[in-house]
C-alpha cells in the first residue's frame, strides 16, 4: 500500500500534552499514556479518529476517565479507532509490550541488557497508541519505573525533574521536556551505564551538563565524542547563531542499532560504532566519522527538532540541510579538499547508481510503501548537495540570512521543503521557483561541455548542454538551475575571466574563479581577451551533483592535476587519468595484446610520491585507484559493466604501478614511519594514509610488501596501521601467512566488538577464490550475530557491496548468499533486510548477470509474508525493465 505526498491532510486532532508512564520489566513492559487531545482547527475532516499502534496489547482504555461503549471504538493490527470523539478530551491507554521479543529494533527494545528506543520514523506506534506523525507536536512528561539495581540509569528527553525509590527494589524517575516535539523524537533508555561528564557554557550563558553514557568497559572510549560535541556546539553558535536550549545533553551508546545515530531531543542515541573511539579499536576514518556524526546529531537540535518536518516526504528538509551543516563543520575542522573529495566520491558511486536504478526517487519523493526505505543517499547526500548549491548561488552571507529567517519564522513548527526555499528566497529577495525542481526531479543531470577558441580575437566559448535521463515514473525532465564553478588555466596559471559584454575588472579583483548559472537545455558563454587557448577547470569544488563530460586530452588532465587551484579538480583529473589508463588495459586485453603502463600516469604518480609534495593526505587520495564501485558505475552508465574485466584491469594497473614505482614507494614508506604516539590528528593521519596507500601498491611486490607489512603489524600501536598491514598479509601472503595473521588478530581482539567488525569486514572483502565460502563460514563463527546490524553490515553488507567480482560470481553463489540472509532477516529485522538488498537491485548495471540477479529477486518476491520493507525493494526492482 503506497502513501502519496499528494494525499497529505492535516491531522484531525492535536495532542498538546502527553504523559507517559513506563513500568519496565524484562519479560514485559506496561505503558500508560495520558493524552490531551483537541480538534485541530486547521482540519475539516470528520468521522472516526484513528490512532496508530502496532504490536500493542491494549489493557485499558478511558475517554475522559470512562470506559467507552464497546460499539464506539475498535482496535486492529494497525491501531485504534474512536467514533465521534469529543472536541477536546483526555485519552488514557495502558498497553503491554514485549521489548525482549523486539528484534526489529524499532520502538522499545533490549540491547545487551539495556532498554532503549528508536522511534524515527514510525517506531513510537510500537510503544503507545498515538498520532504518530511529525506534524503532531506534544509536550512530554515521562515517568519511568524499573529495578534499581539492574537499571540504575533511567533517561528520557528534556530535564530530570524527580527521582525516588519505590518498593520492591524499584525506583522512579520523571523527565519533562518543555519543547513540543513529534513522537519520532521521543526516547527512553534504562540500563546499568557509566558516563563521562563535561560542561558547556553557551554564548547566552546557559550552563549545560554533557553526559555520554556507555557500558562500564567502554568508559575510556568516550572522550573523542565529548570533544567533538563541544566543538559542534561552539561551531553552531559561530556559524549559524544556534545555541543549545536545555540544561542537559545526553548521548547513549547502544550496540544493536539499525542506523548510525538518532537525534532525539536532549537524548541522542548512537550506534556504538559511531560514538566510541580509541586508538586500539578505531581507525583514523573512524575517529573522523565519530566527530561528524556527533556533530550531525547535535545540529539536528535546530535543523530537525526546533524546526521539524510536516510529513516524511519532507525528510530531506532536515537531513539534507543537516548533512550540509556537518560537512561544513568537518571541512572547517579538518581538510576541506579531502572532505569534498570523499563526499563527491560517495555521491558519484553510490548516489548516482541509486539515481540510475529501479529505486530512483527525487530528493522529495512522491510516494513510498515503507518510509524506512527512503533514508537514502538521495535524500541525505543529494539533498545536502541541493542545499550546497543554494549556498553557492546565494553566497555565505545570503545563505546565513536565509537560514536565520528559516529558524526564526518556523521555530516550533513542522514544515516543508517549500518553506525552507521560501525563507532562502525571501531573505535574499530572489526567486527560487525554478531551482526547486531539484526537489521533485529524480535522476542525475548530465552536462556535456564543448569549447571553441578564436585565436584572432582571444575569445573562448564554452557551450554547455544539460539533460537528465528518464527515471521510473518520470519520463520527461525539465532543465535545472545548475551552478557550474570553473576557472581557465593558461601556461602561467589562472587566467582572468571576462565574459563577453562585461567590462574587464581592474587589476586587483580576483576574477579567475567564476560560477556560471545554467538553466537552459543549452547555453554558451564566451570569455574574451584571453592570451592563449586555456585548459578549462570545470566543476570546481564539485559545484553540482551532475555528471560532466568534456573531451579532455591526457596532457590537459596532467595540467589540471598539477596546476589547478581547486583540490577537487586536481584529484578528479588524476582519477580521470587513471580511468583512461584502465581503459588502455581493458582494450589491450580485449585485443589479446600485452597492456602497457601509460608513462604519463606513472610520472604523475611518482611526482605525488616526491618528498616535495605538500599534503600527504591529498597525495594519498590522489594515488588511490578509483574504486571498483566507481568504475562499475561509470561503465554501467556507458552501457554496461564487465566486472571481471574491470577488476582484472585494476589489479593489473596496481601491479604495474607497484613495479614501476617500487623504489619510490619504499622510500615513501620509510619517510613516513609511525608516529611516536598515535593521535588521530591531521598531521599524523595524512602521512599514515600515504604510507598505507604505498603499502597497498607494494603488496603486489611479493616479499618487499610482506616484510614491511609483517613489521608494521607487529609494531603498530593503532588500528589503522594494524588493519592496513593485516590486509596485505591476508591478501598477498600465502595461505599459512593469511590464516596465522587472521587468527592471531582475532585472538588478540575478540573481546572488542568494534574491532571484530573490522576483522569480519576485512575478510568479506578479500579477493580469494573461495570468498563466498569464507563469508558463509564466517556466518557460523561465534563472532557473528544475525541479530546485530553492525555484524550483518560488516560481513554480508561489505561482501555484497564491496567484493564485486565474488558477489557477482558466475554461478550465482554470491546472490544466493545475500538472498538467504535477506530471507532470514525479513521477519526478524525488515529494515536491515531491505537495506542489504541494495546490491541486488543494480542488476541493470551487469548485463551478463541480469538473469541470475533477477532470479534471486523473484525467489524473494515469491516468499510468503514478505515485510513491506523487502516487498517494496523487491517489487520495484523487478517491475522496472
Ligand atoms: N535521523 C537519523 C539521522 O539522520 C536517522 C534515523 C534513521 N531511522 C530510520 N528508521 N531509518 O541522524
Ligand atoms: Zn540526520
Amino acid at each position: 500500500r503506497s502513501i502519496r505526498l499528494a494525499d497529505y491532510r492535516p491531522p484531525m486532532f492535536l495532542i498538546p500534552r502527553t504523559a507517559l508512564h513506563f513500568e519496565l520489566y524484562e519479560d514485559f513492559t506496561l505503558v500508560h499514556a495520558t493524552l490531551g487531545l483537541v480538534r485541530n482547527p486547521a482540519s475539516d475532516e470528520r468521522g472516526p479518529l484513528r490512532l496508530a499502534g502496532e504490536g500493542l496489547e491494549l489493557r485499558e482504555l478511558l475517554i475522559d476517565g470512562e470506559a467507552p461503549v464497546a460499539s464506539r471504538w475498535r482496535c486492529d493490527a494497525e491501531g485504534l479507532e474512536l467514533d465521534d470523539p469529543p472536541e477536546a478530551f483526555e485519552l488514557c491507554t495502558t498497553v503491554r509490550i514485549d521489548p525482549r521479543a523486539n528484534t526489529a529494533l524499532e520502538g522499545l527494545y533490549l540491547s545487551r541488557g539495556m532498554f532503549c528506543t528508536q522511534c524515527e520514523a514510525e517506531g513510537f506506534r510500537r510503544i503507545s497508541y498515538f498520532l504518530d506523525r511529525p506534524d503532531v507536536m506534544s509536550v512530554y512528561s515521562v515517568t519511568i519505573d524499573a529495578d534499581r539495581r539492574r537499571y540504575p540509569v533511567l533517561l528520557s528527553n528534556g530535564n530530570r525533574t524527580s527521582q525516588r525509590a519505590l518498593d520492591d527494589g524499584r525506583h522512579r524517575v520523571v523527565w519533562e521536556d518543555p519543547f513540543p516535539k513529534p513522537s519520532y523524537l521521543f526516547a527512553l533508555v534504562a540500563g546499568d551505564l557509566a558516563c563521562i561528564e563535561d560542561r558547556f557554557r553557551t554564548r547566552g550563558g546557559r550552563d549545560v551538563a554533557l553526559r555520554i553514557y556507555v557500558e562500564e568497559k567502554d568508559l575510556a572510549k568516550g572522550d573523542h565524542a565529548m570533544a567533538s560535541l563541544k566543538h559542534a556546539m561552539r561551531w553552531d553558535e559561530e556559524r549559524y547563531g544556534r545555541e543549545y536550549d536545555l540544561d542537559v545533553f545526553n548521548i547513549v551508546a547502544v550496540d544493536d542499532f539499525n542506523m548510525g545515530a538518532m537525534e532525539n531531543k536532549g537524548l541522542n542515541i548512537f550506534n556504538t560504532s559511531c560514538v566510541l573511539a580509541c586508538p586500539a579499536t578505531t581507525t583514523d576514518a573512524g575517529f573522523q566519522r565519530v566527530e561528524a556524526i556527533v556533530a550531525h546529531e547535535y545540529f539536528h537540535n535546530w535543523s530537525g527538532n526546533r524546526v521539524t518536518c510536516r510529513d516524511w516526504f519532507q525528510l530531506s528538509l532536515k537531513e539534507g540541510f543537516t548533512v550540509f551543516r556537518d560537512a561544513e563543520f568537518s571541512a572547517d575542522l579538518g581538510s576541506r579538499d579531502l572532505k569534498r573529495i570523499e563526499d563527491a566520491t560517495l555521491l558519484r558511486t553510490a548516489q548516482f547508481a541509486e539515481d540510475a536504478g529501479p529505486l530512483a526517487h527525487p530528493v522529495r519523493p512522491d510516494s513510498y510503501i515503507e518510509i524506512n526505505n527512503f533514508y537514502t543517499l538521495t535524500v541525505y547526500e543529494k539533498g545536502a548537495e541541493v542545499v550546497r548549491m543554494l549556498h553557492t548561488l546565494l553566497g555565505e552571507e545570503g545563505f546565513r540570512a536565509g537560514s536565520d529567517l528559516y529558524f526564526e519564522r518556523h521555530d516550533g513548527q513542522a514544515v516543508t521543503c517549500d518553506d525552507f526555499i521560501a525563507a532562502m528566497a525571501d531573505a535574499n529577495d530572489t526567486d527560487l521557483g525554478t531551482f526547486k525542481r531539484w526537489y521533485g526531479q529524480a535522476g542525475t543531470p548530465e552536462l556535456t561541455v564543448e569549447d571553441a577558441w578564436d585565436k584572432d580575437s582571444g575569445a573562448y566559448t564554452l557551450t554547455v548542454r544539460q539533460q537528465t535521463p528518464a527515471t521510473p515514473g518520470q519520463p520527461g525532465k525539465a532543465p535545472l538551475v545548475i551552478p557550474l564553478a570553473l576557472g581557465l588555466l593558461g601556461d602561467a596559471g589562472n587566467l582572468r575571466l571576462t565574459l563577453e559584454g562585461e567590462t574587464p575588472d581592474g587589476e586587483q579583483a580576483d576574477n579567475t574563479h567564476r560560477v556560471l548559472v545554467l538553466e537552459e537545455p543549452e547555453q554558451s558563454f564566451t570569455f574574451t581577451g584571453l592570451p592563449e587557448r586555456p585548459v578549462p577547470a570545470l566543476l570546481r569544488g564539485f559545484s553540482a551533483p551532475v555528471r560532466l563530460s568534456y573531451p579532455y586530452r591526457r596532457e590537459q588532465l596532467r595540467t589540471l592535476m598539477t596546476r589547478d587551484d581547486d583540490g577537487f579538480v586536481r584529484w578528479d583529473a588524476g582519477q580521470q587519468l587513471m580511468v583512461a589508463a584502465l581503459g588502455d588495459v581493458q582494450a589491450a586485453r580485449a585485443a589479446g595484446t600485452t597492456p602497457a603502463l601509460d608513462p604519463l600516469l606513472a610520472e604523475a604518480c611518482a611526482a605525488l610520491l616526491d618528498p616535495a609534495t605538500p599534503d600527504p593526505a591529498v597525495a594519498a587520495a590522489m594515488l588511490a585507484l578509483p574504486g571498483e564501485s566507481t568504475l562499475v558505475e561509470l561503465a554501467a552508465h556507458a552501457g554496461g559493466a564487465d566486472i571481471d574485466a574491470i577488476h582484472d584491469a585494476r589489479e593489473w594497473l596496481r601491479a604495474a604501478l607497484g613495479e614501476a614505482l617500487e623504489d619510490v614507494l619504499v622510500r615513501c614508506v620509510r619517510r613516513h614511519p609511525p608516529a611516536a604516539a598515535y593521535a588521530p590528528v591531521g598531521e599524523q593521519i595524512g602521512p599514515r594514509s600515504l604510507r598505507n596507500t604505498c603499502l597497498g601498491y607494494l603488496a603486489t611486490r611479493g616479499d618487499t610488501g610482506l616484510v614491511l607489512a609483517r613489521a608494521q603489524l607487529a609494531e603498530a600501536d593503532n588500528l589503522t596501521d594494524r588493519l592496513a598491514a593485516l590486509r596485505v598479509l591476508a591478501q598477498a601472503g600465502d595461505a599459512t601467512e593469511r590464516e596465522t595473521a587472521l587468527e592471531g588478530f582475532y585472538a588478540a581482539w575478540q573481546h572488542e566488538a568494534l574491532v571484530v567488525n573490522h576483522w569480519l569486514q576485512l575478510q568479506a572483502t578479500l579477493d580469494l577464490p573461495d570468498a563466498v565460502e569464507r563469508v558463509t563460514a564466517l556466518m557460523e563463527h561465534p563472532a557473528f550475530d544475525l541479530g546485530n546490524p553492525n555484524k550483518v553490515r560488516s560481513l554480508v553488507g561489505a561482501f555484497a557491496g564491496a567484493n564485486l567480482v565474488h558477489f557477482h560470481r558466475a554461478d550465482g553463489a554470491g546472490y544466493g548468499l545475500l538472498g538467504g540472509v535477506v530471507e532470514a532477516l525479513n521477519a526478524r529485522n525488515p529494515q536491515i533486510a531491505a537495506r542489504l538488498l541494495t546490491p541486488l537491485t543494480k542488476w541493470r548495471t551487469v548485463p551478463v548477470r541480469v538473469e541470475a540477479m533477477r532470479a534471486e529477486l523473484s525467489r524473494l518476491a515469491a516468499l510468503p509474508a514478505l515485510s513491506p520493507d523487502v516487498y517494496e525493494v523487491v517489487s520495484k526492482s523487478l517491475e522496472s525493465q
